[in-house]
Order: structure tokens, then C-alpha cells, then sequence
């Protein structure tokens, strides 16, 4: 088995939102303290996934190998338009064999979005960092995963396996915090 660490990153309104009605992630839901949260952790990780419209726009970002996951090829393919971007089908190949077409076979994996990405990998996070705006709302927008806003983003991880952890302040004006939700390490009788 490879050695991955996977974790997962997304900022949420207080309505479990990570986008806006017209699914695009608005101003709102950007500060500075998540930014660089968020970019240290990219920094350190040795491969990113995430969906079409996901990509997270950094000044390091072309130097990062990542995965984009698509119906557009039948399994894993090149991107002809990005040198160090494997495109793949997780329904035409399992997600090792895309990591190691991607050169990857250890280290640790970001998992940055968008919903569809975030259900594909929820049985497998070791951490997902869960970061809310507790002051914005996003009435109609688009839910960080499926079953949201039925159940709260925090329902849906612990129902997976995972546990918070102690929270950390990314903005204090705005009450922005990040919690660490990690697998339990014993196994579930219930
Ligand atoms: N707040 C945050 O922290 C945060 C984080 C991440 C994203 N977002 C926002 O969320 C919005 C949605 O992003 P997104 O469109 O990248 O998210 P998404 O819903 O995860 O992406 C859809 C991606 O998954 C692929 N896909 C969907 N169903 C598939 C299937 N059955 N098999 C294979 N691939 C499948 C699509 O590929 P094809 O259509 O090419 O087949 C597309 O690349 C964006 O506005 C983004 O900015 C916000």
C-alpha cells in the first residue's frame, strides 16, 4: 500500500456553503489568515486534487503536481494544457494508479474541492481542515457536500469516521476558525 496522507481543505459559510448561488466562491468568504493557512499547507503537500473549477490560484501553484478530476477522459491521461497536471476518471481507474501516472507513490495528498471532489475522498482523509465564517451566509448556495444543509458539514464528518480536534483563530475579527477533523484511530462497533 503507498504511504499517502490525505487531507482535506475548505472554507465554509455558516450555512455549510463553499460557494454562492451562482456557484462561485465570493469575496466574502476570503481572508487573509485562511489564505495563508491554506497556502502553507499547499506548500508543504506533494500533490493536490481537486475538480475543474477548483484550481487554487496561487503564486507556487505551477510548481505543484497536481490531479483534476474529470469525466473528459475515460481513466488518467496528460492535460495538454498543464505540464505537471494528471487528469482523471475515478470511475475508469482507482486513485493510486492516478497518483502514480503523477509520479507520487508516498507523502501527503491535499484534497481542495469542490463538493464532488470532497465526497470521492470522505471515507479517506486522515485530516480534513474544516474552516468557518460564522458571520456570512450563503442562502441557495452551493453545499461543501452532499447532504448538507440537512445535516451540518460537522454531522457529515463524524459520520465518516472523523473528530474535531482543537480549534485554531485564522481571523478574529470576523471569528474565522480552522478545526482539524481526524480519523479515529479505533474502530467503530455501532
Ligand atoms: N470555499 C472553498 O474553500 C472552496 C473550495 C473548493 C471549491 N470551491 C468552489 O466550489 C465551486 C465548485 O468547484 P468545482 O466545480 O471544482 O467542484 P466539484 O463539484 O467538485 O467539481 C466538479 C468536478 O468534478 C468532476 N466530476 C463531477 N462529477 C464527476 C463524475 N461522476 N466523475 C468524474 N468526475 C466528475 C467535474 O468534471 P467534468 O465536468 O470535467 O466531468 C469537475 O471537474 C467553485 O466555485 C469553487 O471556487 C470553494
Amino acid at each position: 500500500m503507498p504511504a499517502f496522507r490525505i487531507d482535506g481543505y475548505v472554507i465554509v459559510s455558516a450555512d455549510g456553503m463553499l460557494a454562492d448561488a451562482s456557484g462561485v466562491m465570493p469575496e466574502a468568504l476570503k481572508f487573509e489568515g485562511d489564505k495563508q493557512f491554506f497556502t502553507a499547507a499547499l506548500d508543504h503537500a506533494d500533490l493536490i486534487v481537486h475538480g475543474r473549477h477548483s484550481h487554487e490560484g496561487q503564486p507556487n501553484s505551477p510548481q505543484r503536481k497536481r490531479i483534476v478530476v474529470t469525466r473528459k477522459v475515460e481513466r488518467i491521461a496528460d492535460d495538454p494544457t498543464s505540464p505537471k497536471t494528471t487528469l482523471w476518471n475515478p470511475s475508469g481507474a482507482p486513485f493510486e494508479a492516478a497518483c502514480d501516472y503523477a509520479g507520487v507513490d508516498a507523502g501527503t495528498i491535499a484534497i481542495i474541492g469542490g463538493p464532488k471532489v470532497f465526497d470521492t475522498f470522505m471515507d479517506r482523509y486522515d485530516t480534513f481542515w474544516l474552516s468557518q465564517a460564522p458571520k456570512v451566509r450563503l442562502p441557495d448556495g452551493e453545499p461543501v457536500f452532499s447532504g448538507v444543509p440537512r445535516h451540518t458539514p460537522q454531522e457529515i464528518l463524524s459520520s465518516h469516521g472523523l473528530k474535531s480536534g482543537q480549534s485554531q483563530l485564522l481571523d478574529a475579527n470576523n471569528g474565522v476558525i480552522v478545526t482539524p477533523w481526524q480519523r479515529r484511530q479505533t474502530s467503530q462497533t455501532s
